[in-house]
């Protein structure tokens, strides 16, 4: 079996972040949602994998390069514009050849991985084997509704008005039928070729549609609000270690873990939590679930359930910073120069929340 990673799109909803960075690029627990995403084809025993990219395809593959460090062999497939899941499987068919593959979704995360998944695919007849699981706010998904037998009846992509609450996990199996699929569909009220019109199109041809329902966490790390709850889940599952330097005055939670080269003075980390190599903590608190990146300063503050990208500082903040997603090179101080304001330089669509009251 080969493996296929979806990873062009645009990132729109992660706006600031994605202006100059890829979506798939930004860590949960310090490590990118891609490297988990490879990861997790790796551990199924698939080393044959190919990456679908778009307009940061250079940087994502500064960042992957050719997939040794995960004994992996990576081939780039560069996407003209992002016109589709089906459209990135159609020219990818040349890589797929008529091998079975999984297509993983470069933003997704979903507990327990996919060897399991992979296993029972790989044994069966199966045409196609689709993930699914019960989701609150099945429109923003594609969703698929089961008949009483467990068989699907029918997908359709975001619909206003959802068959059901059981939505498509961006974890999907094919073999080679799903060529003739993709050339047969049209392009969506969105303008792509969904890959939900072409399983839609498995289905009313007869072929093996296996659904399967997941029962774990699942996140598609789409919108900030996603990264820092997938962030959460990702920190609790982690075994935690401490290979920095943390003073006597301190007080470090046992499930954090602390990268090499940090340093932590009198200062109190809550986990679950990670502080990435090389990053001073000083007369700070660290809250749960929040990730701080490599090279960062937080001192004289305090941040819970938030991710700060590398060589970002946090100084001097009277307030508690919570749920927030700090970019790279970000700098968050109190400044004692009057007039007593607030001052920011922000990129575009940036958000900043502030106290109601103050
Ligand atoms: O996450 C699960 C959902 O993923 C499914 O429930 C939906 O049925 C499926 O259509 C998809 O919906 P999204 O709207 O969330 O897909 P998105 O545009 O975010 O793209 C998913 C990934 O695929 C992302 O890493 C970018 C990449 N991509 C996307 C498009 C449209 C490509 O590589 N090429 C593309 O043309």
């Amino acid at each position: 079996m080969k493996g296929l990673i979806l990873s062009g799109g645009k990132g729109t909803r992660l706006y600031p972040l994605t202006f100059t960075s890829a979506k798939q690029l930004i860590p949960l627990s310090n490590k990118p949602v891609l490297f988990r995403v490879i990861e997790a084809i790796r551990d199924a025993g698939i080393e044959d994998i190919g990456i679908v990219i778009g307009d940061t395809g250079a940087e994502i593959k500064k960042a992957v390069g050719s997939g040794g460090r995960w004994g992996v062999k990576i081939t780039y497939i560069s996407q003209d514009a992002p016109l589709g899941l089906a459209h990135a499987v159609k020219i990818s068919k040349d890589f797929l050849g008529d091998d079975r593959f999984v297509m993983f979704l470069g933003d997704n995360v979903i507990q327990g991985g996919i060897s399991g998944l992979i296993a029972e695919f790989a044994g069966s007849a199966f045409n196609s084997q689709i993930v699914l699981t019960r989701v609150k706010e099945p429109q923003h998904y594609g969703v698929a509704e089961l008949g009483p037998d467990g068989r699907i009846v029918r997908l359709v992509e975001k619909p206003k008005d959802p068959p059901g609450n059981l939505a498509l996990v961006g974890i999907y199996m094919f073999d080679s039928n799903i060529f003739e699929a993709v050339d047969s569909i049209a392009p969506s009220w969105r303008g792509e070729l969904e890959i939900t019109d072409a399983i839609q199109w498995l289905v009313e041809k007869n072929y093996d549609v296996h659904p399967y329902v997941h029962r774990g966490w699942w996140i598609d790390t789409g919108k900030p609000h996603d990264m820092l709850e997938a962030n959460s889940y990702v920190l609790e599952e982690m075994t935690p270690h401490i290979d920095g330097y943390v003073d006597r005055t301190s007080e470090v939670d046992a499930r954090v873990t602390i990268e090499k080269g940090v340093e932590v003075f009198n200062s109190v980390i809550r986990g679950p939590a990670i502080i990435g190599r090389d990053t001073r903590i000083v007369n700070a608190y660290i809250g749960p679930f929040t990730s701080i990146n490599h090279d960062c300063l937080v001192e004289n503050a305090e941040i819970s359930r938030s991710i700060v990208l590398e060589n970002s500082q946090i100084r001097n903040v009277g307030r508690r910073i919570e749920d927030s997603l700090i970019g790279r090179n970000v700098v968050i101080h109190r400044s004692p120069i009057r007039p007593k304001s607030f001052k920011f330089t922000l990129g575009d669509n940036s958000v900043v929340g502030l106290l109601g009251s103050d």
